[in-house]
């Protein structure tokens, strides 16, 4: 949720920042600006839409600067628009931030400064910093900085230039994600380290309430006024490479990648990572596990709560975090909360890992991001391996979280012994075989899944409907529709669809009904057969024995032959493939759907 790029060094800035954006830009889209440091002043530029339009806005300028900062806006505070785009300016328009997060108390702070003669251009939080900035600028841009974070409640991450100081940039990260990034060529500030993986040589991780001080040659840290001495963020945690590669958009591309993010997760796991003590100690003696997660991510942990419960026998509940973490849970010592997050900087489920840390329960994380926040927060992480997922939809990350809990079910199930050690290694060797059932799909998906995306484009409606560990997918699918192809989407348990949600179908609902659950499939099928009594167009999507029968059918999507229990890990692909290619017949951009943004860093 927006995007935060700086540059100093011996190279001209602005193409830094222009690539930074565009590498950023899934996390917000809505307004991007930059302010660079050029002949003794700042050029501030900032423009409504997207890093495209900034563009063509900053080349006719014509300046030259080796320091500057940038942004890519996801509307809190004040429509998008260019006066609230940032950079925001200081009065005397020689001090300039970007800010990432919500300034909690700025309403208070902008009465405070309008009383003292200071004029706001914009309805921001973010220009409450750059004011306040300026009141305690004294010659030392660092200080100032400080001392208007000392004012501040709230979340940011900020990036701050001062034309006094035209080669220096200065970074502040709290609750928000900053990365600083070192090579021979100079010092970088972003968001997330996709954005500088392939120009800096070492990355670090800016932690809570830290602040720093970015030169050509290097950066420093401090913390509560002291220098800080940072560790650099593991090589093998960098997601680097996050290009297009020929493909027609990310979503695509990575739904393609599904196959080998499964592989390379489950090839981490076979190196013996559940075995280690730390994962022992993290496990022993939980009786209760409480997983949170949001969107993509909380369907996932529905699925997990019922393989944990299944397989490993242990009571668990999945709630969102956004809920959870006013719920007032019942924790207990001997509790574990699960957070899942692709991104591992949610605001909820960040919220939701304090609470249950300062409540003294054992945490773990399921993330994508290994290094983020979330991780530092949890006592163990469980990383998945899906390399870096740009579309704002999550596909591939969703398949690999629901892997991991796969492994953890099982992991805890064989701790417990509930599981024979060959049993264990039975079901780890169908899990092996889960990649290449996922490429017979994706493999299959044009020939299968465009001609029903044509059909159903101009919909008014489309529902999912599913059982069992079907009922998840359900959800998940709905989601991907409708985030991203704006067409109205629900799902409903099966056994649910005559308490209120049969009033919904008419002739030619399309309803895609998801059957891989043997022992629940008779069920689906009378829900299935009430629908179509009252004229729904019903789509299976199920075992080819599953689907087979020809008075409820209308279409249909056969999936590899997959043991029931691990359905899950595929038959959530042909949503996603639907979702897309829906999106793209409506001629909707599937990568960045309208009010949407990637990573949410805001309550
Ligand atoms: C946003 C994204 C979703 C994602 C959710 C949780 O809403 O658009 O795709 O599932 O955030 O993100 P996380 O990074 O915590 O998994």
């Amino acid at each position: 949720m927006c995007g935060i790029i700086g540059y100093t060094g011996r190279s001209e800035s602005l193409p830094v920042l222009i690539d930074g954006l565009k590498a950023l830009e899934y996390r917000g889209y809505d307004s991007a600006g930059v302010a660079a440091a050029a002949d003794g002043g700042l050029v501030v530029v900032k423009k409504k839409g997207r890093v495209a339009e900034l563009e063509k806005a900053v080349a006719p300028r014509g300046f030259f600067s080796r320091c500057g900062i940038g942004h890519t806006r996801w509307a809190t505070h004040g429509e998008p628009s260019d006066e609230n785009s940032h950079p925001h300016c200081g009065g005397s328009g020689r001090i300039t931030v970007v800010h990432n997060g919500i300034i909690e108390n700025y309403l208070a702070l902008k009465r405070e400064l309008a009383d003292g003669g200071v004029k706001f251009r914009s309805e921001t939080d973010t220009e409450v910093i750059a004011h306040l900035v300026q009141k305690y600028y004294e010659g030392d841009i660092h200080k100032a900085v400080t001392a208007a974070l000392g004012r501040l409640r709230g979340s940011y991450a900020v990036a701050a230039l001062c034309a006094d100081f035209s080669d220096t940039v200065i970074a502040a990260s709290y609750h928000s994600p900053l990365i600083v990034g070192l090579s021979s060529d100079g010092t970088y500030l972003a968001s997330d380290t996709s954005a500088l993986c392939d120009r800096a040589d070492v990355l670090y991780r800016m932690s809570d309430g830290e602040t720093a001080i970015l030169r050509p040659t290097g950066a420093e840290f401090y913390l509560d006024g002291k220098p800080v001495v940072k560790k650099a963020i593991e090589r093998s945690w960098q997601y680097g490479g996050a290009g297009l590669g020929g493909a027609e958009s990310f979503m695509l591309k990575e739904i393609n990648e599904i196959p080998r993010a499964l592989k390379k997760t489950a090839d981490y796991y076979d190196g013996g990572f559940f075995d280690s003590e730390r994962a022992a100690k993290t496990f022993a003696g939980v009786r209760k596990i409480f997983i949170t997660g949001c969107g993509t991510a909380y369907h996932a942990g529905m699925t997990g709560r019922a393989l944990i419960e299944r397989i490993a026998r242990i009571p668990a509940e999945t709630d969102l975090a956004s809920e959870f973490r006013y719920r007032k849970p019942l924790l207990r010592r001997d509790s574990l909360c699960l957070f899942i997050s692709q991104s591992g900087e949610t605001a909820d489920t960040l919220a939701v890992a304090r609470l249950s840390a300062g409540a003294g329960v054992r945490t773990a994380c399921i993330t994508n991001v290994p290094g983020s926040a979330l991780a530092a927060l949890c006592d163990f992480t469980i990383p998945t391996l899906a390399g870096a997922e740009i579309a704002v939809a999550s596909t591939k990350a969703y398949n690999c979280q629901l892997l991991a809990l796969y492994r953890l079910a099982f992991h805890l199930a064989y701790m417990r012994k509930r599981l024979s050690k060959s049993f264990y290694k039975e079901n780890l060797s169908v899990l092996s075989r889960i990649p290449s059932a996922a490429s017979a799909i994706t493999e299959n998906a044009y020939r299968d899944i465009l001609p029903l995306a044509e059909k159903y484009k101009n919909g008014r409606d489309i529902y999912f409907l599913g059982r069992g560990l079907d009922y998840y997918t359900a959800l998940e699918g709905s989601l991907k529709v409708k985030e991203i192809s704006y067409i109205h989407c629900e799902a409903f348990a099966a056994g649910e669809l005559k308490h209120g949600a049969l009033a919904l179908i008419e002739r030619g609902t399309p309803v895609i009904a998801l059957l891989t659950q043997g022992e629940l499939k008779e069920k689906t099928l009378n829900s299935l057969a009430e629908a179509k009594a009252r004229g729904a167009e019903i789509i299976g999507v199920g075992k080819t024995e599953y689907i087979a029968d020809a008075g409820v059918f209308d279409g249909r999507l056969t999936l590899p032959d997959t043991p029931d229990l691990f359905a899950p890990l595929v038959s959530v692909i042909p949503a996603q493939l639907l979702a897309y290619y829906t999106a793209r017949a409506r001629g909707c951009d599937a990568d960045k759907p309208r009010n949407l943004a990637k990573s949410v860093t805001v309550e």
